[in-house]
């Protein structure tokens, strides 16, 4: 069970999952999370990077120690998250994101968070999880590639014309306050059991037409909501089938999610 949570704030480091690892090699214990204001190498999913060069956007790891969790379920750690940050946006900044399966965090059509968990076994076991994110929260300007699905906080706020600005240290603080409820919950099965209604209240696309882009097949079907293991259930001509995270794509079929 995750009880305690120690915060630490530095203004740059490389990367923050990379400064929990080193922790959880010196022995630290769970709940310790660290923050930064800036990342010189911040790390993305599948070997890219994630940019948060300015004090712009949240970075914030925490250190997992889930002894007892087999590595199969380290992955749902990851949309555990995603539902943190979501409940995070719509507690400190009263915003309505949705999640789009598995695990971004979505307002208005934009991205506006992104998710890396991390994990190392010693003797056959999961010795430690490091659980990244990042959100955009001052951010106007993205790199080229992603301008056009990215955006912040701030830009949300401003949509609904209110001149307030987000709090970087506010919306940590709740993340990882809604990370713990969650992730005690999902401790006590190891899967999304206790969780899975709370998701599927907030999943983009729930009951519409998404189109799933996987390597060798691409096909149309309705989004109807996930198992307990955090996969996506989906109708075609009237056939259930189980969709696993992984090289598959889901996009609603009216623009990017
Ligand atoms: C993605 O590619 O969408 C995942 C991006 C994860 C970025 C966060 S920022 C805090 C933590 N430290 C890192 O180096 N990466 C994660």
């Amino acid at each position: 069970m995750l009880s305690d949570i120690c915060f630490e704030y530095y203004e740059s480091v490389d990367s923050t999952n990379d400064r929990i690892k080193e922790r959880a090699h010196q022995g630290a214990d769970q709940g310790l999370v660290i923050s930064a204001g800036t990342q010189t190498a911040g790390k993305g999913r599948i070997g890219r990077k994630w940019e948060s060069p300015t004090q712009d956007s949240i970075s914030t790891s925490i250190l997992l120690r889930p002894e007892e969790l087999p590595i199969q379920s380290v992955a749902t750690i990851t949309i555990i998250a995603a539902m943190a940050v979501r409940a995070a946006l719509k507690k400190s900044c009263d915003l309505q994101p949705v999640i789009k399966w598995p695990n971004d965090i979505v307002i208005d059509g934009k991205k506006i968070c992104g998710i890396l968990t991390e994990m190392e076994m010693k003797d056959s076991k999961v010795w430690y999880v490091t659980c990244g994110i990042g959100v955009n929260v001052h951010n106007r300007d993205f790199p080229e590639d992603i301008a056009f699905k990215a955006t912040s906080v701030d830009l949300e706020l401003e949509k609904l014309n209110r001149t307030e600005s987000g709090s970087r240290k506010t919306i940590t603080t709740a993340i990882w306050e809604s990370f713990r409820e969650y992730y005690n919950i999902f401790l006590k099965t190891g899967d999304l059991t206790g969780l899975k209604e709370e998701y599927e209240k907030h999943l983009a696309n729930r009951g519409e037409r998404v189109r799933i882009e996987a390597q060798a097949d691409s096909y149309e079907a309705t989004a109807l909501g996930i198992t307990d293991r955090g996969e996506l259930i989906v109708d075609v001509d009237g056939e259930k089938r189980i969709i696993s995270t992984g090289e598959v794509s889901v996009r609603g079929i009216y623009g990017y999610i």
